[in-house]
């Protein structure tokens, strides 16, 4: 660890991107707390990963789980230096099929988990070395660290952008740590998503709570608390292994499939420049804004989508279903 590279903390790490973008910050000297509400993946992700790794179940649905493994990373690193809100869930279907529990459900995880987790991390980044690095400091919860109880120490695209002015290099005059906060959002945070409407409420309300957060730091002059969303396409992760045959989810399937990696060069690209938010890949980013600024013509066009979603679907389906062969495009 340097002291350019302290503490951070991924939501949703026990799998999927979390656990690359994990991976991604050990690499660059982090001190990392890999938290999931799987406490099995948390615990084997950071086993995988090294020493300098420790886990906790962490529930980004409950602020107190939050807050602790806030409290947690900045006991053992000095100081919270990146905070991943990557946790998320997708169920898939009109909303009108989908039980109360799975829609409050899909809210509660992505949006109000991002919320969480962006509030305790700046909670974190406001206060000064002196007062909160690795003494228990005065806005500490006092947790063990360890959210779950069970002992668990962890031992152990540009054009997508909305224009970053000056959200690099700044020192900040607030006299807190400072530190960047990057939220794993989607496109579907950018555009209407047939199939995947609660999905794609939950990610409008976290880039709007992202961006309108960013803007109220700076409107209180803070500037060394940065905040990047990262929107990307469907990703070929655990999140739609199950989904080949589901048609709810054709739209995730309609674009470049992107393989995690990719989404992990995006996220290590704001974490060297902040931005207030990356498509990925850039030009579906535009595709989509596009649609979104003009309803009427997008909603059009949305069919069509659906349908190319669909063929690649049944594509990859029937190559999975072929004796060797993997279900890529
Ligand atoms: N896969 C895609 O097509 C895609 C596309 C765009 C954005 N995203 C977003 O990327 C992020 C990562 O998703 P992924 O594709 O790796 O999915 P994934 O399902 O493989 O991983 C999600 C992780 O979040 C964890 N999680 C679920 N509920 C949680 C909770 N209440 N508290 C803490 N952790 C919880 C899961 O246990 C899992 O480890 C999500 O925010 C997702 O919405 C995914």
């Amino acid at each position: 660890m340097t002291a350019a590279s302290a503490g951070a903390v991924v939501t949703g790490a026990g799998r999927g991107l979390g656990r690359l973008i994990a991976a991604e910050l050990a690499g660059r000297g982090h001190r990392v707390l890999v938290t999931d509400v799987d406490a099995d993946a948390a615990r084997a992700t950071a086993d995988e990963l090294g020493p300098q790794v420790s886990w906790a179940a962490v529930d980004v649905r409950d602020e107190t789980q939050v807050a602790a493994a806030r409290d947690r990373i900045v006991r053992e690193a000095g100081r919270l230096d990146v905070w991943v809100n990557n946790a998320g869930v997708l169920a898939t279907g009109p909303a009108w099929d989908q039980s109360a529990d799975v829609r409050r459900l899909m809210v509660e995880v992505n949006a109000l988990g991002t919320v969480n987790g962006t509030v305790a991390a700046i909670e974190a980044m406001r206060r000064s070395t002196d007062a909160g690095g690795g003494t228990g400091g005065t806005g500490d919860t006092g947790d063990t660290g360890d959210t779950d109880g069970t002992g668990g120490t962890g031992d152990t695209d540009g054009t997508g952008d909305t224009g970053d002015t000056g959200d690099t290099g700044d020192t900040g005059d607030t006299g807190g740590t400072g530190g960047h906060i990057v939220n794993v959002v989607s496109l579907a945070g950018l555009t209407p998503v047939p199939g995947e409407a609660v999905y794609a409420a939950s990610k409008h309300a976290a880039l709007g709570f992202s961006l309108s957060t960013l803007a109220d730091l700076r409107l209180a002059g803070i500037r060394n608390i940065r905040i990047s969303c990262v929107c990307p396409d469907g990703i070929w992760t655990p999140m739609l292994h199950d989904k080949l045959d589901d048609p709810g989810s054709a739209l995730s399937f309609s674009g470049r499939l992107l393989r995690p990696e990719e989404v992990v060069d995006a996220v290590r690209q704001v974490l060297d420049r902040p931005r207030p938010v990356t498509a990925v890949p850039r030009g579906r980013g535009l595709q989509v804004r596009l649609a979104a600024a003009l309803p009427s013509l997008g909603l059009r066009a949305l069919p069509l989508a659906v349908a190319r979603g669909r063929r690649v679907q049944r594509r990859m389906l029937a190559r999975r279903s072929a004796p060797g062969r993997r279900p890529n495009r």
